[in-house]
């Protein structure tokens, strides 16, 4: 690994400690990673097999948000035994959020499409994932990660919220927001915010608008929030994939 990257993990990872986030420039990492234009396509073509969210909005017109979900086991390697992580593929069980971190949901056991196996055999998944990992303050040798990747779809007529739950922690350790697209929208600006009750500062105010870019947080120093998209025409999308960080359930 060359020495510009080292220097820049650093710096995320000092973020991270704080104030508690990092913003990582998406021309960064595909830089950083030794992919080309052709494979950030093939990779960005799985968001195009998302299945509808059945938790937001009622059938019918109110439902903008797509999705799949997936889990891993990590473990690092010893350096120099290629990628700095195994991934093991975990079974999907009901994805739940705590009540006081997420209330829309009260706590509920959400039964999320599964991710296809394509997208969980993708080698661009699994560098991004040890990306992410690599900055983590203390990357940890064993633990669990948590995919998700979401679709919103934007149109004249969807009220499209990133995150209809707004400002929010999502309870786990650390959380990589990666943006794979944007086409035909506007708005969508990521605001984090000091973690605590009553009105927190927000802290930072950015719009994740080029492939890949990247906003990391620390879930337990800050909370976040997405505001709503705007149509640029009949029909667009924001495709993210959050890449989520927690201890491995025994
Ligand atoms: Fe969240």
């Amino acid at each position: 690994m060359n020495t510009t990257r080292r220097l820049a993990e650093k710096l995320i990872s000092e973020q991270l400690r704080a104030p508690g986030f990092a913003f990582v420039p998406g021309r960064q990492i595909r830089e950083d990673l030794p992919a080309g234009d052709a494979d950030w396509h093939r990779f960005a073509a799985h968001w195009d097999d998302l299945v509808l969210d059945p938790y937001i909005g009622s059938a019918g017109s109110d439902q903008f948000r797509y999705r799949r979900y997936g889990r891993f086991a990590l473990r690092r390697q010893p350096s120099g035994a290629g990628l700095p992580v195994t991934l093991t593929a975990l079974p999907v069980r009901p994805f739940v959020q705590e009540a006081e971190h997420v209330g829309r949901y009260e706590g509920r056991a959400r039964q999320l499409e599964p991710a296809t196996e394509a997208f969980l055999e993708d080698p661009l998944l699994h560098a991004l994932i040890a990306y992410d990992h690599a900055v983590l303050p203390e990357p940890p040798e064993v633990c669990e990660v948590g995919l998700h990747a979401i679709r919103v779809k934007v149109t004249p007529s969807l009220d499209a919220r990133p995150t209809p739950e707004g400002r929010h922690r999502d309870g786990h350790d650390f959380i990589a927001m990666h943006l794979i697209g944007k086409n035909d929208c506007s708005g969508g600006e990521s605001l984090v915010y000091e973690q605590g009750t009553g009105n927190p500062a927000c802290i930072a105010r950015l719009t994740l608008a080029d492939p890949l870019d990247t906003l990391v947080v620390d879930d337990s120093l800050v909370e976040h929030e997405v505001t709503r998209l705007e149509p640029g025409g009949t029909e667009g999308n924001r495709d993210v994939l959050l890449v989520a960080f927690y201890p491995l359930a025994s």
